[in-house]
């Protein structure tokens, strides 16, 4: 979602399909994709290496600091632009995440979940039409985008509670019970967040979810092919970049995606880069797509001592 449609793309990639096309096709199929599970990050070619260490010019302070005191005005615009159009539904995260099928103690279990950062709730809905043994808190900090949540057919207040919430500001615990949530996920928003802030809404999280509870997480990876199309002037910092409209993206590595959750009292279970070409079969054009898909736990401390 890095470029909008109109917005013109470096030379060398210049028949790249449109961003909105490769990633909501990429992340909505519920089908098996060609894709592969690595723990080792992707390896540049020379070329892509020269041209990223080449750009090194950091957008203004200033300008850093508006984007900052801005970003949750960005993201309200970019749903009053796009409203519910931009993702797709995310129909993978069973697939890719059994724990949300298979966490529960008991059969009856009732989920708890929060969906943290939800947009316009691509995410959660496939959820609610596919278990009815679940409710799912969500929130977002664009109050378009909760808007919009509630206003799908699909949202009842027996199962679902949508609320604005900036997750490195105000404390989850105003709309949601402190450890009552068994899982939480956080699909492509901590990437959105400022690095500086990220382990204040990790912290934020881990504060409603159960001791023993999980955070399932899938975003951007190191070296993705979005980094690589930034155009100079767009750098933020290291590994973190701002697109046309304002919204920016951190990419992460692995271990910089450890260290974050660990600092914030978590225990890493599961990390991964996923590594996925979306092709563009008009065009005859193969995008690699890179993400990072983790899964971190709350520690139970009774059950450690
Ligand atoms: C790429 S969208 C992902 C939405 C959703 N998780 C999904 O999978 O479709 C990122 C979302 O994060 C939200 N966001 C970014 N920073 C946030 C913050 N500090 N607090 C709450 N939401 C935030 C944005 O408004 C946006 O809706």
């Amino acid at each position: 979602m890095e470029l909008s449609k109109n917005e013109k793309f470096p030379s060398d990639i210049k028949m790249a399909p449109s961003e909105k096309e490769v990633e909501s096709k990429e992340e909505s199929s519920p089908r098996i994709p060609r894709q592969t599970k690595t723990s080792t990050a992707r390896v540049l070619s020379h070329e892509d290496l020269e041209r990223l260490s080449g750009d090194q010019a950091l957008v203004s302070d200033f300008k850093h600091m508006k984007l900052e005191k801005e970003a949750q005005k960005n993201w309200d615009l970019f749903y009053k632009r796009n409203t519910t159009n931009f993702f797709k539904d995310r129909h993978w995260t069973t697939r890719e995440f059994e724990e949300l099928k298979a966490c529960r103690e008991f059969e009856s279990q009732r989920l708890v979940l929060l969906e943290a950062g939800c947009g316009v709730g691509n995410c959660i809905f496939p959820l609610l039409e596919d278990d009815l043994r679940i409710f799912i808190y969500a929130c977002d900090f664009s109050p378009r985008a909760v808007e919009f949540v509630k206003q799908n057919p699909l949202y009842c207040p027996e199962r679902c509670c949508a609320f604005q919430c900036d997750l490195t500001k105000d404390d989850l615990r105003g709309n949601v019970p402190e450890g009552s949530v068994d899982v939480v996920t956080l699909i492509f928003v901590l990437s959105a967040i400022h690095p500086d802030k990220m382990k204040l809404a990790l912290q934020n999280i881990s504060r409603v979810l159960k001791p023993g509870g999980i955070v399932l997480f899938r975003d951007y990876g190191l070296y993705d092919h979005a980094m690589l199309r930034f155009k100079a002037g767009s750098k933020l910092g290291e590994n973190f970049y701002v697109r046309q409209d304002g919204t920016r993206s951190y990419f992460f590595s692995k271990e910089c995606l450890a260290e974050l959750f660990e600092e914030s009292g978590f225990q890493s279970v599961a990390n991964d880069y996923v590594f996925r070409e979306t092709v563009n079969k008009k065009e005859g054009l193969c995008v690699p797509r890179v993400f990072l898909q983790s899964k971190f736990t709350k520690p139970d401390q009774s059950q450690s001592s």
